[in-house]
């Protein structure tokens, strides 16, 4: 392995170049206008894959935007790793609260600030580094790889799992690798072993025809934006705890040990709070904020809109209301009962004086493993030899719906080896990716191929 880490050691700066050109287009697949973007994205994705030296490169269409394969399968006898990831990124606004330009990728103290830096572009590009590395020391690599990556991740995936299900053959594969998630702390490698679920929706309430006079007619009909602000009050009580019929029926409630191995992790709730700039922290009563973030299902309003929001003031009854909710959900919630029971639910609470419809946007399953099997072990050991550490095990918050997917479509197990951190900004400006932990978690990747093709023969 030693002349694959020298090489990797030498090419640091040529990576960060290639990166800044990666991150420059700006693949946003929420907004239609960026769709020749994305596709820009995909080829660029496909020829970076070529350069590297895979094999069977190409793009295949989907009803959304096209998915991006390549493998190199030369490895006799040796396991296959399906290595997932996403070219899409995430809206950029509000855009004045970026300190460098989204896309002009720009280091300022060792991190490389762009949107799709951390999420999750910088992490892909990790591992194509580490195959590349690989393939041009050695000509080989030591387990076979696919690399399968997908721009609809930010916009749930909604065409992926048709997608497997019609690609089962070209994805078979011993284990799923991702780097999409970031890591408990810095200086704190992890492996990330559960995921939440989502169920995301778009509430509409219409009161009349019109906007109405406020005084003139306020008294006379019911305000939809005051409907909206009391039918979500009723979603959940003072103590944080969801009002849904039914809806703690399947969560799987946290096992004592677990909870232990929680409070063993190096988490400072106090640095926390100060670095969201939060003036207190809230949430379901009688757990911890790990707790309720990993293992506990959520209810947030993501978006209100009505009314006049302009400067000055207006006197006006809005005509109508809408607001974005989802849930996070824990194991072993099902997303497509829980909007039921939402939708029942919501139905139940809303007056009669609004007219109400509600569109269900994407669901997610929520996903865990165990973490004492092979595949983990072996990217365990990988970490430590990058990072000259052992990684803790973790749960995240947030959901790559797929990979609960990839386990019932195709029985593969994943693996979660993000190196992103906390304070990466993910979603938001000035989202950034450390670039020590980048050129670690090349040399890591570089071995987890190893370590995986030592694994000896399809599991
Ligand atoms: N990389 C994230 C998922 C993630 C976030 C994993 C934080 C672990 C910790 C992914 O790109 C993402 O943002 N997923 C969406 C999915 C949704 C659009 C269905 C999410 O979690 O909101
Ligand atoms: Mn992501
Ligand atoms: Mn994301």
């Amino acid at each position: 392995m030693d002349p694959i880490i020298d090489f990797i050691n030498l090419q640091r700066d040529r990576y960060v170049e290639e990166l800044k050109a990666y991150l420059a287009i700006p693949s946003i697949s929420a907004l239609p206008q960026h769709a020749g973007d994305v596709k820009r994205c995909a080829e660029w994705t496909a020829d970076e894959l070529r350069r590297i030296g895979m094999q069977n490169v190409r793009l295949i269409e989907t009803p959304g935007n096209p998915v991006v394969y390549g493998d190199w399968l030369g490895a006799a006898n040796a396991p296959t790793i399906l290595f997932y990831g996403h070219y899409d990124v995430q809206p950029v606004d509000p855009l004045d609260k970026w300190i460098s330009p989204p896309f002009e990728a720009t280091v300022r103290d060792g991190e490389i600030y762009a949107r799709g830096s951390a999420d999750d572009k910088g992490q892909i590009f990790m591992h194509f580094k580490a195959i590349e590395a690989h393939l041009k020391q050695n000509g080989s690599l030591p387990c076979n790889i696919r690399v399968f990556i997908e721009g609809e991740e930010e916009v749930g995936s909604t065409h992926l799992d048709a997608f497997i299900r019609d690609h089962k053959a070209e994805l078979a594969a011993d284990v799923v690798v991702i780097s999409d998630s970031p890591m408990l702390e810095r200086g704190v490698p992890s492996i990330c072993y559960g995921l939440r679920g989502i169920a995301y929706f778009q509430i509409d309430l219409k009161g009349t025809d019109s906007d109405l006079h406020s005084g003139s007619f306020g008294g006379a009909v019911a305000n939809p934006a005051f409907v909206l602000a009391q039918v979500l009050a009723q979603m959940k009580d003072r103590s944080g705890r969801i009002k849904i019929p039914g809806f703690y029926d399947d969560v799987r409630e946290l096992r004592p040990e677990e909870r232990e191995q929680f409070r063993q992790l190096p988490f400072n709730e106090k640095k926390y709070r100060k670095e969201l700039g939060a003036p207190k922290l809230f949430g379901e009563t009688g757990y911890t904020t790990l707790e309720r973030v990993w293992a506990r299902p959520t209810f947030e309003v993501n978006g209100l809109l009505s009314g006049f929001t302009g400067e000055g003031s207006k006197t006006v009854i809005p005509a109508t209301a809408m607001a974005k909710v989802s849930m996070r959900l824990v194991p072993d919630q099902d997303p497509g009962k829980i909007a039921d029971q939402f939708e029942a639910y919501l139905k139940k609470v809303a007056p009669k004086t609004v007219e109400l419809s509600v569109i269900r946007f994407q669901t997610g399953q929520p996903w865990m493993t165990d973490f004492d099997n092979r595949h983990v072990q072996a990217a365990a050991r990988a970490i430590e030899r990058g990072f000259g550490k052992a990684p803790v095990f973790n749960r995240e918050g947030g959901s790559i719906p797929v990979v609960s997917t990839f386990q019932q479509e195709l029985n593969v197990p994943s693996v979660l080896f993000g190196i992103g951190l906390p304070d990466e900004n993910a979603h938001a400006p000035n989202e950034k990716l450390d670039l020590t932990n980048f050129h670690n978690g090349v040399i890591a990747s570089a071995y987890l191929y190893e370590e995986i093709g030592r694994l000896n023969g399809p599991s």
